[in-house]
């Protein structure tokens, strides 16, 4: 394996430096518990200004609660979760509001209200949270349905939408506030591989030409290798590796005998039928591996133990 792809303890040699204009999301040691399961064990997350950050891992590891977390949908019982310099652990609703005001999110489904129209849908947000007289509004309506390359469907209800154009759609109301983050949870599932790709090229354009910072959760890893700029593997609920997408390629692409972490995200990141991943499968409970099933992973389980 070549130098860079060598592992580096990224909060002693990579930061550049320690402020909220340079990580404008900061993640220090949370801890997340369902019915006193501990889920997330302690994360601990810094993403760059303007970056592209992938969180992938297998079913079951906490990617979509890290991302809760992040939004303040959910709330964790330990550590700080540090949004633009703040830390909106315990934050009371008024100020956490003005902190959501600085993010967009675009959920699975694209969340549209199906009674309204898509131009009805993308404006809500701006009626509901700013002063802009209904012909301004009007306007950037427009805008965020040219930059999803939505403009001549403004008028269609979210029923009549494919899934792709559906994902749009969600992409222009998360947009709405010209927010500083963009968070993605699974943004090409359920997609077709071209539709998909489709939706890949948005967000790596929309990033560049917004220089939005975008937090992306993603099982599918031809779409986190277009997109990243760097990615966190989480396992069993702790961040295992942050590294820049090159180093995953090369740990994907490795013939050589690595040790058992980079052996284990390789086999994550081909989706290889044989590795450590299975080996730890055969050895422990279903629930507590990576590659989990998400029947089981619903399931309550013990608190995680490290297994390493
Ligand atoms: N509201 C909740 N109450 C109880 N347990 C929960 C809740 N939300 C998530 N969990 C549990 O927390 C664990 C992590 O869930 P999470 O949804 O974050 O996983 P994920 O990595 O996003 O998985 P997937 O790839 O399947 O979407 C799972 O075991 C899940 O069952
Ligand atoms: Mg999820």
């Amino acid at each position: 394996m070549s130098d860079d792809a060598k592992p580096t303890n990224e909060s002693s040699t990579d930061a550049p430096a320690d402020n909220a204009e340079t990580y404008p999301i900061r993640l220090k040691g949370m801890v997340k518990r369902f019915n006193g399961v501990t889920v997330l064990d302690g994360i601990n997350l810094d993403i760059r200004k303007g970056e592209t950050m992938i969180i992938m891992g297998g079913s079951g590891c906490g990617k979509s609660t890290t991302l809760r977390c992040m939004i303040g949908s959910l709330v964790p019982e330990e550590g700080r979760v540090e949004m633009f310099g703040e830390n909106i652990v315990g934050m009371a609703e008024d100020d956490l509001n003005r902190i959501r005001k600085r993010i967009g999110i675009l959920f699975q489904s694209g969340a549209l209200f199906n009674s309204m129209t898509l131009r009805e849908n993308i404006a809500l947000p701006l009626e509901e949270h700013t002063d802009l007289t209904p012909d301004v509004i009007d306007i950037m309506v427009t805008i965020k349905l040219e930059l999803v390359g939505l403009r001549e469907h403004g008028n269609k209800y979210p029923s009549v939408l494919s899934g792709g154009q559906k994902k749009r759609a969600g992409l222009a109301r998360a947009l709405a506030l010209d927010p500083e983050i963009l968070f993605y949870d699974e943004p090409s599932a359920g997609l077709d591989p071209v539709t998909s790709a489709e939706i890949d090229q948005l967000i790596i354009e929309l990033s560049k030409r917004l220089g939005v910072t975008s937090v992306v959760v993603t099982h599918e890893m031809d779409s986190a290798f277009t997109i990243a700029d760097r990615m966190c593997m989480l396992d069993k609920g702790r961040v295992m590796t942050i590294e820049t997408r090159e180093w995953f390629a090369n740990v994907r692409d490795s013939t050589d005998e690595l040790e058992h972490d980079q052996a284990l995200i390789r086999q994550f990141l081909r989706g290889s039928p044989e590795g450590p991943l299975t080996d730890r499968k055969l050895s422990s409970g279903y629930a507590e591996d990576l590659l989990g099933d998400d029947r089981v992973s619903m399931a309550p389980r013990p608190a995680i133990q490290s297994s390493r």
